[in-house]
């Protein structure tokens, strides 16, 4: 990925320069392994902050509480509460499920607890994507137990038509087919999770590595 640095004048009075690191945001050299982009950066963006608004006007005046589902929730996440003009906080739980492979194994195991009690919280548990479900739904049952005011899940994907339980996204940011899917945050064999956009990969690099 090329990088190149532009200056710009300092603040006033300072006659200091300011360098910005500019992105290529093309990031080519993972893209050669991409079949498609399926959600541009800028379409990505303009949902989150459509999002954030919606967010922060229904949480006006409430303690509230962001829960990140790791690692595949913590680049929307960031961008997320970003768009989110309150006083907030954050937690994190890290959670597996799917290993290296692309199938769900709907085995839901909790390698990282909150650090946080939230009993009492507006908990607001951000995902990157809901596939089976399988995951989102163990997770709820499991923060329910902890008595929080409020539970809600804001997911940046939902996948249509393959959801083996019922379950309630209040926020949603995009349906998509029930494809494989890579970028923000998303990973295949960890790999891909710093694309800026989302994208299917192209079949044989997932042969390639099994
Ligand atoms: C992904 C994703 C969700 C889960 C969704 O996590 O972040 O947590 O799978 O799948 P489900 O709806 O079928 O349960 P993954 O296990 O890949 O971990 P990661 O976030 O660390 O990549």
């Amino acid at each position: 990925m090329e990088t190149s640095l532009d200056t710009h004048p300092g603040a006033p009075g300072s006659s200091s320069e300011v360098i910005v690191p500019r992105l290529d945001r093309r990031m080519q050299t993972l893209e050669n392994d991409l079949e498609q982009i399926l959600l541009t950066e800028e379409e990505i963006q303009r949902r989150i902050a459509e999002a954030g608004e919606q967010i922060a006007r229904d949480y006006a005046g409430r303690d509230l509480i962001l829960i990140g589902v790791l690692k595949g929730a913590s680049v929307f996440m960031a961008d997320l509460a970003r768009a989110i003009d309150l006083p907030l906080e954050f937690d994190f739980m890290a959670v597996s499920s799917y290993g290296a492979a692309t199938q769900t194994s709907g085995v839901v195991r909790i390698l990282k607890d909150l650090d946080h009690e939230i009993a009492g919280r507006n908990v607001l548990l951000v995902e990157d994507i809901v596939d089976s479900g399988l995951t989102l739904s163990y997770l709820l049952k499991n923060l329910r137990t902890r008595k929080p005011a409020t539970l809600e899940v804001c997911a940046l994907l939902q996948k249509t038509g393959v959801q083996q339980v019922p379950l309630e996204v209040k926020y949603r940011l995009f349906e998509i087919p029930p494809v494989f899917v890579v970028g923000y945050g998303l990973d295949f064999a960890e790999r891909f999770r710093n694309l800026p956009y989302v994208g299917t990969l192209r079949p044989e690099v997932y042969r390639d590595a099994i």
